[in-house]
């Protein structure tokens, strides 16, 4: 795993908060059905592509990583911290769970057919999103897809929020899809939503991108 300061005082901020995270009431998906259209139309374009495995990149405790599952994919988990991992771990006993940082994967090219990076890259120092891109163009198959959920900055430019656990960016959804573009990627599909009852009052933003 690349080793940084920024990748060593992400996981170190994880790993301080796994517990309590792991205990917060898991029924987001159940709230957000947009959300589950979002990963719906990914698992379909998936299912519809050749190729290897899904990752889910940033997995937390993998509540999402299930979902996937629970979508007929053949997935898996990779996060930073290894307190967030043996959650996952305890929690999905049938899927496999990696501690890795998604900018340097141990991963062969080409090896997947789909990327989803759930609220994860939002912590990514803005310069570093190309490389973060990149790299996930590489070990895409061709005509893979990547999933992005980020917090969006509803006109305003880039900027650092007030996250509870560490460092994160909210990115104007233009910006974040050019950036894609210029890694390799075409764009499919965008979703903008507003924050539901008990959410941070933040605009979600999701995209869906193709390699090319
Ligand atoms: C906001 S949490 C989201 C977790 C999960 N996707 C979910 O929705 O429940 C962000 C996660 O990304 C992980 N993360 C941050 N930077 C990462 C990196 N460079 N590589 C792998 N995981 C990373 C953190 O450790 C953390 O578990």
């Amino acid at each position: 795993m690349r080793e940084s300061s920024h990748l060593r005082a992400t996981a170190e901020a994880y790993d301080a908060v796994a517990v309590p995270y792991a205990d917060l009431p898991r029924d987001d998906l159940e709230r957000f059905p947009l959300d589950r259209a979002v990963l719906a139309a990914f698992a379909e374009a998936v299912r519809a592509c050749d190729g290897g495995p899904v990752a889910e990149l940033g997995c937390g405790p993998g509540p999402v990583t299930a979902h996937l599952r629970d979508l007929g994919l053949d997935v898996f988990g990779v996060d930073l911290s290894p307190a967030m991992i043996d959650l996952a771990r305890d929690a999905h006993p049938d899927l496999r769970f990696e501690v890795g940082s998604m900018d340097a994967l141990d991963l062969a090219d080409g090896q997947l057919r789909g990327i989803v990076s759930w609220y994860s890259v939002i912590h990514a120092p803005p310069q570093d999103i190309p490389a973060y891109f990149a790299e996930f163009r590489r070990v895409l198959a061709e005509g893979g897809h990547l999933l992005l959920a980020f917090f969006e900055s509803e006109g305003e430019p880039l900027t650092t929020f007030d996250h509870a656990v560490t460092t994160a960016y909210r990115w104007p959804i233009d910006d974040l899809a050019g950036l894609a573009r210029e890694a390799g990627f075409a764009e499919v599909g965008r979703m903008l939503r507003e924050p539901c009852e008990g959410e941070r009052r933040q605009r979600r933003g999701h995209l869906l991108m193709r390699k090319v």
